[in-house]
């Protein structure tokens, strides 16, 4: 916590200012052994919108999904270092087998990529033979090689209307997501009935009271809400989407209906303007965090590099099957 930002604005006791210049002078060695050793092992850190401020502050490359997949594409270095979640490391090594693809917590999952094992994705594919399966890059690698084509929140609605109106289409894993394609495409989509925690949590209540004391204020929303959040929104895209929507908008106010590490950019990228995290039902908490997200830290970060671990690893036999829906995904947006 600054110092300056207590709350109530009474001064930090002796001790606590104590620890808080050790905890200060501790990321600021961090951070700067994290620099050198990426030059040292020819390393390039990409980090998701939902990471840590000190990680976003420190990434080459900060992005949402789809730029995080184009960008690993790019690079001349040996190394990438995902710092976002397990699935994104799986895409990067996908796209680029023959590099060192680490993510800091390779326990960072996503419980919407678990929402859909892949042997019983497989299963409901086959129940339904002729259908074109497009799953949302919020998948495993094994589910990717089940599909046809590969979307992110950027991309899915073009790619979804670049098939022919009449085309019989699986959409894995998010419901929300798949809900609202159909809504805004007039497609009849099969939905997978997946979601993620993180964006099912938050409380239409709460941000009716929010609207209700900063009357100006413009609802942006993640299309993986449910539709009675999306519903209220002003804005629904992406994290890069709704940054860029922030940025170029004349309004002043915004509450912000994704995972609260976004607003860290927003409010770098617009200081100007207030960035109110929409709140999720528990009571207990004011904004809402995807606690996966949030297990790379700048220890592990460093360590990482340190050890050029944990790196992630896919079957090969995997990598041949789940890169063409991902580069066809690449070239459609
Ligand atoms: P974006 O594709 O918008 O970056 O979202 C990824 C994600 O995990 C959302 O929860
Ligand atoms: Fe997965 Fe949800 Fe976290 Fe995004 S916010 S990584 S969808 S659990």
């Amino acid at each position: 916590m600054n110092v300056e930002n207590r709350p109530g604005g009474a001064p930090a006791p002796e001790a606590c200012r104590e620890e808080i210049k050790a905890t200060q002078s501790s990321a600021a060695d961090m951070a700067r052994d994290i620099l050198r050793l990426k030059k040292e092992k020819d390393a390039v850190i990409l980090a998701h919108y939902y990471q840590r401020p000190e990680i976003q502050d420190l990434a080459d490359y900060i992005g949402d999904s789809l730029a995080l997949a184009r960008i690993a594409t790019t690079l001349p270095n040996k190394v990438i270092v995902l710092c976002g979640v397990h699935f994104m490391g799986e895409t990067a090594k996908i796209l680029c087998p023959d590099k060192t693809v680490i993510v800091p917590d390779t326990s960072a999952g996503c419980s919407l990529a678990d929402s859909c094992p892949a042997p019983e994705f497989e299963a409901f594919i086959k129940e339904h033979p002729g259908y074109t399966v497009i799953s949302y890059v919020n998948t495993s690698a094994a589910v990717k090689a089940l599909t046809d084509v590969v979307v992110t929140s950027g991309n899915a609605r073009k790619i979804v209307e670049s098939f022919p109106a009449d085309e019989k289409i699986i959409f894995g894993p998010d419901r929300n997501l798949g809900n609202y394609i159909n809504s805004v495409t007039g497609r009849s989509m099969l939905l997978w009935d997946g979601a993620c925690h993180v964006h099912e949590q938050f409380s239409l209540e709460k941000i009716v009271a929010l609207k209700k004391e900063h009357p100006e204020a413009l609802v942006l929303a993640h299309p993986e809400c449910p539709k009675h959040l999306l519903m209220v929104a002003d804005k629904v895209g992406s994290t890069a989407v709704l940054l860029d929507y922030a940025v170029n908008s004349p309004a002043r106010e915004f509450i912000v209906a994704t995972e609260s590490g976004i607003l860290h950019k927003m409010r770098q990228a617009c200081p100007d303007k207030t960035f109110i995290p929409a709140p999720p039902n528990d009571s207990t908490c004011a904004c809402n965090e995807c606690s996966f997200m949030k297990l790379n830290t700048l220890s592990k970060l460093l360590e990482s590099l340190r050890t050029l671990s944990p790196q992630v690893e896919v079957d090969a036999a995997i990598i041949d099957r789940a890169r063409r829906p991902i580069e066809r995904m690449l070239s459609l947006s």
